[in-house]
């Protein structure tokens, strides 16, 4: 098998037999507007990762630090796979390199894996980049003997991501959009209310995406006492429990999300206290972006 990479093929062998590809971008597609994907050389995080873990990477001596869930991983291959959605000036940069490009550094895996186990039937409920997460723990439920319902949502169809990866892990598929243009018009957490009206309660229900969808999610399923699990995605810098930006409230508890989650029982998150905090910056991040599109004359 050979693997393509942009202009060049290359053999599928460990891409790190060279040590100075550590790091490196391998491929890069593109999944959706704003949505990217991108395959890295990093054989010590592939040798080690779970699902349910993240990454923190540094683009460039200026870059901040982001953290984003490891998607895949091939340990002979030597590669990690990310998925992201441009949002603000660190993704953008992250989206604008080029395969064979080399990211400064990446630290992980970070976080706890999520718990593997036969719980019987598992709904995997996922929201817009959320998939990008939701995906590794629903290809290991279904490895570990689960049935898989998967409820798939985006703004619009053009926004839906790894629907073909979801389809082939699940054994039922639900397909949601905002303005309906494919699937149901409406919410995820709309066709996890009606599947379980209609009785099937699944073990486990694990939603992944924006805390706004998370927090309806946890809303429909509490009056069933059914077990679910979120992944909560606050602002991270050290992601190893030194510097207190990820600290959430998880029933009457601070808990920091890098290394007591990411995942946590979804009915006692307080999903407001996150939604404010995200928001904590945005000021600081529009000027960024405008400094970074149009330079010093932005100002
Ligand atoms: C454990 C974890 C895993 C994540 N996995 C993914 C993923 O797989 N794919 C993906 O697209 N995104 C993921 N995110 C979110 C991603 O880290 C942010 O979108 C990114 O840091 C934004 O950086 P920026 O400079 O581009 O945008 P900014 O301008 O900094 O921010 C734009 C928006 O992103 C939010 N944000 C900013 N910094 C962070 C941060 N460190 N963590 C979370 N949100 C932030 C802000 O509230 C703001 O709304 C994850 C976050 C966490 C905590
Ligand atoms: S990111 Fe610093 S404590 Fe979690």
């Amino acid at each position: 098998m050979e693997v393509t990479l942009s202009n060049s093929t290359f053999h599928d062998k460990p891409c790190c037999d060279d040590l100075s590809n550590t790091n490196r971008i391998t491929k890069k597609e593109q999944l959706a507007p704003q949505v990217k994907l991108i395959e890295v050389c990093a054989p010590e995080i592939a040798k080690k990762a779970k699902p349910g873990q993240f990454v923190i990477l540094r683009i460039d001596e200026q870059g901040e630090r982001i953290p984003l869930t490891l998607v895949k991983w091939s340990k002979a291959k030597e590669t990690i796979t990310l998925i992201f959605q441009e949002v603000g000036v660190s993704t953008k940069k992250l989206g604008a390199l080029k395969v064979k490009d080399k990211i400064l550094n990446i630290a992980g895996p970070l976080g706890n894996p999520s718990d593997i186990k036969n719980y019987s039937t598992a709904t995997i409920v996922s929201g817009g980049v959320g998939t990008a997460a939701a995906y590794p723990i629903a290809k290991a439920l279904k490895e570990a003997g689960n049935k898989i319902i998967a409820i798939v949502g985006a703004r619009n169809a053009e926004m839906l991501i790894l629907e073909n990866e979801m389809r082939q892990v699940a054994d039922e598929l639900y397909i949601s959009t905002d303005d309906g243009s494919k699937g149901h018009k409406g919410f995820v957490s709309e066709v996890l209310k009606t599947i379980l009206q209609k009785g099937v309660l699944p073990n486990i229900i694990y939603a992944i995406g924006p805390p706004l969808m998370m927090k309806a999610t946890a809303e429909v399923t509490k009056p069933y006492g059914i077990k679910t699990i979120v992944s909560l995605n606050p602002i991270m810098i050290d992601g190893m429990g030194m510097c207190g930006a990820c600290r959430v409230t998880v029933g009457d508890r601070t808990k920091f999300a890098c290394v007591d989650g990411p995942e946590f029982d979804a009915s006692i998150v307080d999903f407001d206290e996150i939604v404010k905090r995200l928001r904590g910056y945005s000021w600081e991040e529009r000027c960024a972006i405008k400094f970074h599109e149009g330079g010093i004359g932005a100002w």
